[in-house]
């Protein structure tokens, strides 16, 4: 008889985000190559976000592994004149299961705001497909001791008028900018206390304790400091940029405990 006293525990969740990296050509021959390493693993939730020119190709490439793919963002809009921009519909027939939403480059880069991102986050539910939704903390920021009230404005102004069911179906990543292609990653202990107060502030926002969303950390991941982070009790999984475009220190973070 299963033991109902024990809660299942939240498989790791895994994911590359390979930003402007890798033609389509190139994204292929990485995924076989992948999938070859990490077919049936069937213990970990394991994703990759190619650029928009590989996401029909590599979903395909990936079919059957057990590998999933996410778009790394989407206009909020179903269709229309947007130059340049690519809807939720259009990412679910490439063949994706997730999209990156609100991601530090977006925000910095190319302006994205907590109202926009929302309206993301609201389509992107609507089509079926799971956001990662990206929150972090500058470095000024957390000099100036305004981690937590950073990261509690971007939830809730991001998570604006979400449900409890849109929710249930969100993947948290929290993100410090500072940490992001710096070689410098949050300590397990910093990284824990945001994801604590990310998981407090959904229980209130939400009305529960949402022990079944998983909150992720990104920031200068590595095979080297994958397991500390992953040691800790509010840290389901992580987000990796750099280190997710080499075939072997990829499969080595997803294999962490391995
Ligand atoms: P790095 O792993 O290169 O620091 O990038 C993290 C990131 O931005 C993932 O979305």
């Amino acid at each position: 008889m299963p033991n109902t006293q024990d809660p299942t525990p939240m498989k790791p969740f895994i994911a590359g985000n390979w930003k402007m990296h890798k033609t389509a050509g190139e994204a292929v021959a990485f995924a076989q190559a992948l999938a070859g390493e990490l077919n049936a693993a069937q213990d970990r939730d394991i994703v990759i976000a190619p650029p928009f020119t590989a996401l029909h190709a590599v979903s395909r490439s990936l079919a059957g592994s057990g590998i999933k793919v996410a778009a790394q963002n989407l206009h909020w809009e179903r269709e229309g004149a947007y130059t340049g921009e690519i809807s939720a519909a259009m990412a679910v027939e490439a063949g994706c299961s997730y999209a990156i939403i609100g991601h530090s480059e977006r925000r910095k880069l190319f302006g994205e705001k907590d109202e926009e991102i929302n309206r993301k986050l609201k389509s992107v539910l609507a089509s079926g497909l799971g956001p990662i939704f990206c929150i972090g903390e500058n470095l000024e920021d957390r000099d100036a001791g305004r981690t937590l009230a950073v990261l509690g404005s971007q939830l809730r102004k991001g998570l604006d008028s979400l449900t409890r069911r849109d929710i249930m179906e969100t993947v948290i990543a929290y993100e410090p900018v500072w940490a992001i292609g710096t070689g410098r990653a949050a300590t397990p202990g910093q990284a824990q206390e945001a994801h604590a107060f990310i998981r407090q502030t959904l229980g209130k926002m939400f009305d529960a304790p949402p022990a079944g969303i998983p909150v992720i950390y990104g920031g200068s991941v590595s095979p080297g400091n994958i397991r500390s982070l992953m040691e800790q009790p509010d840290i389901n999984g992580v987000l990796v940029g750099g280190a997710s475009l080499d075939v072997d220190s990829f499969v080595r973070i997803v294999n962490f405990d391995k």
